[in-house]
């Protein structure tokens, strides 16, 4: 996979691809490459954004910006380029991102992500660059830098090589293996801490009643059915 983020603020994911299941990925065969907006700019002193049109707070990143640092780096015209590889803008207000989507991006050969920082996005940028917006979650960050490598760290450990063991990304939350489920718990040495045993069942070596108790908490903890899985206060003991 060949991932391009264009941003502000190329040095920050020089930390993201050292971090070793990045490199694994990236030793496997994957680029990922940090470009700065600024670059190829064609407004003086770096500058890569505006006052909106109309008032109202906050600074929008330009059109002609992002088009200049497109047409640099790809050689193509921008409108074009959407048709050969995804161009995501990431934004609050994007297609909220889950585990399919990571799946769905997973599977294409290269991927251009957008950051925004301040007010977003000029409307025309995603209007005739973009083929998706994406958001990380409701809430507004300042910038689309820490969006991008939650996506990237979520794609990337779909590739093969990210991951140590082949099968632990296979049955891991959401997955198909789990019907969409969040994961089961898990539990490790010692069987007994301070009271608080270990269930038996897990101790028992009988494989296939590991199997059902794992399927079963998993389909419970996608009921929501346990408060202490998911948001609340944990349950009384
Ligand atoms: N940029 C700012 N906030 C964001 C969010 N929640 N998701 C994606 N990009 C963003």
């Amino acid at each position: 996979m060949d991932l391009d983020v264009f941003t502000l603020f190329p040095e920050w994911f020089d930390w993201f691809v050292a971090q070793r299941h990045v490199r694994n990925v990236l030793d496997a065969g994957t680029r990922l490459r940090a470009v700065d907006l600024r670059e190829h700019t064609p407004l003086r002193g770096g500058r890569v954004d505006d006052t909106p049109f109309g008032g109202g707070a906050g600074m929008v990143i330009r059109v002609d910006v992002v088009d200049s640092a497109l047409q640099a780096h790809y050689g193509t015209d921008p409108v074009t380029l959407r048709s050969s590889r995804r161009v995501i803008a990431l934004s609050p207000s994007g297609r909220l991102f889950d585990d399919a989507l990571a799946a769905e991006l997973a599977d294409e050969p290269a991927l251009t992500i957008l950051c925004g920082r301040y007010e977003g996005f000029d409307e025309r940028i995603i209007e005739h660059f973009v083929t998706d917006t994406v958001s990380i979650g409701r809430y507004v960050l300042s910038g689309g830098e820490l969006a991008a490598m939650v996506l990237c760290d979520a794609v990337l450990r779909k590739l093969p090589g990210a991951l140590g063991h082949s099968e632990s990304a296979v049955e891991e939350s959401f997955s198909d293996a789990l019907d969409g489920n969040p994961e089961y718990p898990h539990y490790t040495r010692p069987a007994s801490y301070r009271g608080w045993p270990v269930p038996e069942v897990l101790l028992s070596g009988d494989h296939g009643r590991i199997r059902r108790w794992r399927t079963e908490r998993s389909a419970a903890r996608g009921a929501g059915a346990r408060p202490a899985d998911g948001v609340g206060p944990p349950s009384a003991p």
